[in-house]
């Protein structure tokens, strides 16, 4: 890899909706793959072409191998906590082909599209909730992080009355202090969902969850361990991700008034805007590989053995793929960006968290149309560049 003057990867955003400057291609033209260092100076390859990265996501010879020891690791808490095997997310194929089958049927579009009401009736009673207690309120524990936890939980049938546990939970394993944190959260997840699916397994219930007992946990298909690890993935990438769109998009929303105008007067407009959100926020921002074979792409030869870091938030503001790509233009086709991932890791719940996020906005700004922020922006915290974007709060008034 060559020895430029490598950027350090991840920084934290000094705007919570735009990249890091850094992490742009800088000087040399735009170079779609350059040299980066990760918080302990070990080198990757930061990917921020959008053609390139769309074609590193769908090659077999770049692995999402969590137990290969050249897998790019973000921070020291994560490198040092013990190295395990981690499904579907974190496996290749055949195994995560087999794993992915199995929970295909239950994000499909149809099935999406039966758990509107649900969703609706989620929105409806946090904001009956809000309302009642009037203003100032924290609009992510109030709002954007209780409606994906609902929503998941109703999905897999795990109870919501647990919700304190696993949400904090997921925020010490992704974001806890020290090495002890990923793991002791890691632990109390796993004995969690232990007990769980043992009551579930004499005490059927309707969620996920049950179909996965029956189907594949009882017909020996999977092991327990392994519906344990499939369950703590969804339960956690089913919450985190979609309340921090919920947020930020609230957030980038109030700070362009024109788009929330143009949003607000045109009915048909909610799908486009959230797709462009998607893009404009890429709040799972470093997606990482290894490669294992050499591999030529945009000028630069990858070596077996490499890791490989594609930032989403470049990629979807690369201007040969989006005109003036820094600005937030909800009418624009944002089709083809990577907020999502591409290839055959591409988020699994992409239906369900477009779906929250385009009634969750819709019916929060029809109800509330003076929602405002309730604290100057210098004050609002964000989160920092080593996990999910987002808000750690969101203070607002209408
Ligand atoms: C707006 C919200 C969301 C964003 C931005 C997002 C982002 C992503 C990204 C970038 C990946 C690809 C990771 C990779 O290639 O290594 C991914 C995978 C995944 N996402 Fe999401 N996600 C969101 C919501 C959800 C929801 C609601 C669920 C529901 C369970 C979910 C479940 C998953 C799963 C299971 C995978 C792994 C798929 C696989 O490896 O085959 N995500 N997500």
């Amino acid at each position: 890899m060559a020895d430029t003057e490598t950027v350090s990867f991840p920084q934290d955003r000094t705007c919570p909706y735009h990249p890091p400057a850094e992490y742009r291609p800088q000087n040399d033209g735009q170079k779609p793959l350059s040299p980066a260092r990760l918080f302990d100076g070990r080198r990757v390859w930061l990917v921020t072409g959008h053609a390139e990265a769309r074609a590193l996501l769908v090659d077999r010879r770049l692995s999402a191998d969590r137990e290969n020891t050249e897998f790019p690791v973000f921070t020291e808490r994560v490198a040092r906590s013990t190295k395990r095997r981690i499904e579907l997310i974190g496996v290749d194929d055949p195994e995560h082909n087999a794993q992915r089958r199995m929970l295909i049927p239950s994000f499909s579009v149809k099935r999406t599209a039966a758990l509107r009401p649900r969703i609706q009736e989620t929105v409806d009673r946090l904001l009956d909730a809000m309302i009642e207690q009037g203003p100032p309120t924290d609009l992510v524990s109030a709002f954007a992080l209780p409606v994906p936890s609902m929503v998941i939980c109703a999905l897999l049938g795990v109870p919501y009355a647990d919700h304190d546990f696993f949400e904090s939970q997921s925020r010490r394993l992704l974001r806890g202090p020290g090495a002890a944190d990923v793991e002791a959260a890691r632990a109390a997840l796993d004995e969690y969902f232990r007990t769980l699916i043992e009551r579930k397994r004499s005490d059927r219930g309707e969620g996920l969850l049950d179909e996965l007992i029956t189907q594949q946990l009882d017909t020996g298909a999977i092991s327990r361990d392994e519906l344990v690890q499939l369950a703590e993935i969804l339960l956690v990438a089913g919450h985190e991700t979609t309340a921090n769109m919920i947020s930020l998009g609230t957030f980038t929303l109030l700070q362009h008034p024109d788009q929330l105008d143009r949003l607000r007067t045109s009915e048909d407009l909610m799908p486009a805007a959230v797709e462009e959100l998607l893009r404009f926020l890429s709040i799972a921002d470093g997606i990482s590989r290894v490669a294992t074979e050499d591999i030529e792409v945009g000028g630069v030869t990858i070596r077996a053995g490499e890791g490989v870091v594609l930032s989403t938030s470049v990629i979807n503001r690369d201007e040969a793929a989006y005109p003036s790509p820094d600005e937030l233009d909800l009418g624009r086709p944002s089709r083809h960006h990577v907020a999502f991932g591409f290839g055959v890791h591409q988020c699994l719940g992409q239906n369900l968290a477009r779906a929250e996020l385009e009634i969750a906005l819709r019916t929060l700004f029809d109800r509330l149309p003076e929602l405002r922020l309730a604290a100057p922006v210098e004050e609002i915290p964000f989160k920092p560049g080593d996990t999910i974007q987002g808000m750690l709060e969101l203070p607002v008034a209408w």
